[in-house]
């Protein structure tokens, strides 16, 4: 039998999302169908619009969902019909070289994500003869898809899916930047440039973790107020204004961490937070930009004799297995903050204006609710 699904999907580049009906297959070996909940609008998924992240064509948006297990495909023993689930947008397999070292994050399965097929490489949307991806496997801005199951991790039931979702991708993203990747201890000074839907949860893991001073940069003034309301000490639209009081702050010694989580990052901004970490200090880049660019330009020799180190971050370096299920009972137990995340919510028929929302710097992050 096949079902068919309305979908949010990209045909060609600089186009916004065409709703269409498409047809999906039922779930095969380790595969299942999962009806969504709710879809995040991630900035990642606009670099599949601006150019910066150029999919395979067409392909079906959205990564960061949840939903509910409708049915399971031969050999499937990590959930049942019926279970809760947030999608990981990079699945985990559990065995490759990086699973089995607990560096799920890096799991081999991940590495067909931006063609949109299955590792194997064929894919479960289609229409009119044409195979469409799935972002990240999952294809979230869809009412329907059929996705392997190691891209779920199960939920408890009594959670609210409608925030859970974020937990895909923007919270650990964020969270894990300041708490793994950067490292924050209690007494740090932390730097966050952005405060989207990412750069909010580094400044929950960064006050979770103890630091002293927390610094945001970002333009926006909405941004800033929402960050000093999650606890940032001091908020800048001017990273050089930032880097001033940072000095001040610190006795001249310079930050400990600068965490880049701006939606597209260029040399400047790497720049900026190369120079305001101190002596041993550490820089994150977890915002995207065009692949085919080259973004950091520093001097290896202020890198060498102040011992800083610069480093990327996938996934907040977290272990989506371990860490979804985690951040989920911290917001469980009040430590994690997830419902004032959503500025607004939108139909699937509205997600080319929630996208716009988020250009015009509106929301710390926009949720599609599914209707059906
Ligand atoms: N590494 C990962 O695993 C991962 C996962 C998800 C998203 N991302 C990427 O992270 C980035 C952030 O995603 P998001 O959904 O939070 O985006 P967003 O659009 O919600 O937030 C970006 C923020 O950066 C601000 N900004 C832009 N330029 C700035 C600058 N020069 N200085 C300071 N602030 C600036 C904007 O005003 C905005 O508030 C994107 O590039 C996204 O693709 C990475
Ligand atoms: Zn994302
Ligand atoms: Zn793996």
């Amino acid at each position: 039998m096949t079902l068919t699904t309305k979908a949010a999907v990209l045909t060609e580049p600089g186009k916004p999302f065409e709703i269409v009906e498409l047809d999906l297959d039922e779930p095969r070996e380790g595969e299942v169908l999962i009806k969504y909940t709710a879809a995040g609008l991630c900035h990642s998924d606009l670099h599949l619009t601006d150019g910066d992240l150029p999919p395979r064509y067409p392909i079906v948006g959205g990564h960061e969902g949840s939903g509910v297990i409708e049915a399971v495909g031969p050999g499937v023993t990590k959930v049942k019909p019926g279970d809760h689930v947030v999608c990981s947008f990079i699945p985990n397999c559990g065995t490759c070289r990086y699973c089995s070292t607990g560096r799920q994050n890096l799991c081999d399965m991940g590495a067909t994500i931006l063609e949109g097929s299955m590792p194997d490489g064929s894919f479960r949307f289609h229409s009119g003869g044409k195979d469409f991806g799935a972002m990240c496997m999952l294809g979230t801005f869809s009412e329907r898809a059929t996705i392997s199951q190691h891209s779920v991790v199960k939920v408890d039931d009594w959670l609210p899916l409608d925030k859970a979702v974020l937990v895909g991708c923007g919270v650990p993203s964020g969270w894990g930047t300041s708490v793994y990747a950067g490292g924050v201890r209690a007494g740090d000074t932390v730097v966050i440039y952005g405060i989207g839907g990412l750069g909010i949860n580094a400044v929950q893991g960064a006050v979770s973790s103890g630091a002293k001073y927390v610094v945001v940069v970002d333009p926006v003034a909405l941004k800033r107020d929402t960050a000093i309301k999650f606890g940032a000490t001091h908020a800048f639209a001017d990273a050089a204004e930032a880097a001033t009081k940072v000095n001040e702050l610190t006795w001249g010694q310079g930050a400990d961490q600068a965490l880049i989580l701006v939606g597209t990052v260029d040399e400047e901004v790497v720049q900026n937070a190369t120079a305001v970490v101190g002596k041993g200090g550490t820089v994150v880049i977890t915002g995207l930009a065009d692949p085919t660019k080259l973004t950091v330009h520093v001097s290896g020799t202020d890198l060498t004799l102040n011992q800083k180190t610069i480093k990327g971050s996938l996934f907040g370096s977290a272990n989506p297995q371990y860490d979804i299920v985690k951040l989920l009972r911290l917001y469980d137990s009040g430590q994690l903050k997830l419902d004032e995340l959503i500025t607004q919510t939108y139909t699937l028929d509205q997600v080319n204006d929630g996208y716009q929302d988020l250009r015009d710097g509106k929301n710390i992050r926009g949720v599609i609710l599914h209707e059906n």
